[in-house]
């Protein structure tokens, strides 16, 4: 595990988009695992202008996300599938047959994730994943359980994440209550995994998923056996290390 140290979320941002344009530049044919919420938007800020500049070019990238909501129609602006949209993929030269997320209209929760399973498999696995980290330590949707969930599964959002994602709804009531997500398996199977954190906030988890006992508690905590794992952290996520 190796931390990188960022001043605040700007910092952050610049570090973890250089770490993944390097993934690019020296790999154009990439499979990038890629991540929402609020902290990968600086990121994605960053590669876009980067792309703009010449810098970085996301023509032979495959990208697989970690998870989407289930039963939110694609079309709604807080599905995943638009986040990505309007926060990257609609501002590079990434080609939309290699853009691959879970379905969350595909009600059929047994074979969307045997679907998706073999779409990561296809595709010769994740060369980088980007993940951030919930309150509760959550990595995608793997929230706390007694053992660690393995290939894409459906899950029921905890009610801490219902809480910490109703800011992007009209009401909490409008919060999704299942997603699919990418298992943890598949994340420890990235060849490199990259991390964003950022806030005081998540000082607390911060000090127990990677200074604490690896227990399927906090799901996070299976990174520090990762063989690469980055933590790009700023120093108010770091201020309890
Ligand atoms: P956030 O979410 O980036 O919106 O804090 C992180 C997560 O829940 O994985």
């Amino acid at each position: 595990m190796r931390i990188i140290r960022a001043k605040n979320y700007e910092e952050m941002s610049r570090k973890a988009a250089a770490i993944i344009a390097a993934q690019v530049v020296s790999k154009p044919d990439c499979v990038l695992g890629l991540a929402t919420g609020g902290t990968p938007v600086g990121t994605y800020k960053n590669l876009v202008e980067w792309y703009n500049n010449g810098d970085v070019d996301f023509s032979a990238v495959t990208s697989v996300n970690l998870d989407e909501y289930r039963s939110l129609p694609r079309e709604h602006p807080e599905s995943y599938w638009s986040f990505m949209h309007r926060n990257l993929f609609d501002h590079v030269n990434i080609d939309p047959a290699r853009i691959n997320l879970p379905d969350g209209n595909n009600m059929d929760a047994a074979a969307e994730c045997a679907r998706y399973d073999a779409v990561i498999e296809a595709v010769g696995g994740v060369d980088l994943q980007l993940l951030g980290i919930g309150h509760d330590g959550h990595i995608g949707f793997n929230e706390p359980s007694d053992a660690f969930d393995l290939g894409t599964h459906c899950v029921d959002l905890t009610e801490e994440t219902i809480e910490a994602n109703k800011r992007f709804f009209a009401s909490r009531d409008e919060v999704p209550r299942q997603a699919y997500t990418m298992g943890t398996r598949t994340i420890m199977h990235a060849r490199k995994v990259l991390m964003i954190v950022s806030g005081k906030d998540k000082a607390e988890i911060v000090k127990k998923a990677f200074f604490g006992p690896v227990t399927p508690q906090v799901p996070a905590s299976i990174l520090q056996m990762h063989k690469d794992f980055v933590l790009v952290a700023d120093e108010d996520a770091l201020s309890l290390i």
